[in-house]
C-alpha cells in the first residue's frame, strides 16, 4: 500500500542523553532519498504547499514543534497533525498538500524522492482535479 498517504513510525534510540531517530532509504520509507529541505522561521498564520507533484514522493517530519498537513487525493481530504519527531507523513505522488497552523519555532523537514524540478509541480487545484477525470 505504498501509494497511500500514511504516518510512518521512525525508530528512535532513547538514552539519557536524548533521542535519536533514523530514516533509511528503502528500509523504513518506500523510496530513495535524493533531496532534503526544511521549512523554518515560518511566520504565524502562514500557509505553505498549495500544490501537487506528478512524480515526487515525500516524507514530512515535524523535526521541531507542530503543524497540520492537509492532503487531497482527488476525491477526499484528510488532515494530519504532525507534532512528534519520531513520526513522518508519507505523501505519494499526485497528492495535493497544504501545510498550516505552524507552531512558533516549528521545523518542517522534508525528505524527497527527486531533485527539485518545477515541471513536476501542479500548482492549480483545478488542473490537479482534472488529472483524475
Ligand atoms: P515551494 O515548493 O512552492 O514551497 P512550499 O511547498 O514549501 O510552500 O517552493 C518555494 C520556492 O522555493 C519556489 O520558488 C521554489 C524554491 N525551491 C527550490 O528552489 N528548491 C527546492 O528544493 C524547493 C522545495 C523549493
Amino acid at each position: 500500500m505504498s501509494s497511500e498517504p500514511r504516518i510512518i513510525d521512525i525508530p528512535a534510540v532513547h538514552d539519557k542523553r536524548g533521542n535519536l531517530s533514523v530514516v533509511e532509504s528503502g528500509k523504513n520509507i518506500p523510496f530513495a532519498i535524493k533531496r532534503v529541505y526544511y521549512l523554518y522561521d515560518v511566520p504565524g498564520g502562514a500557509k505553505r504547499g498549495g500544490h501537487a507533484h506528478k512524480k515526487l514522493q515525500q516524507l514530512i517530519i515535524a523535526a521541531s514543534g507542530s503543524f497540520d498537513v492537509i492532503l487531497h487525493n482527488g476525491k477526499s481530504r484528510e488532515k494530519f497533525t504532525l507534532n512528534r519527531s519520531n513520526y513522518g507523513l508519507y505523501i505519494p505522488k499526485m497528492t495535493w498538500r497544504e501545510i498550516e497552523n505552524f507552531s512558533s519555532g516549528a521545523v518542517c523537514l522534508v525528505l524527497a524522492s527527486e531533485h527539485y524540478d518545477e515541471s513536476d509541480y501542479i500548482r492549480s487545484f483545478k488542473e490537479f482535479k482534472n488529472g483524475f477525470s
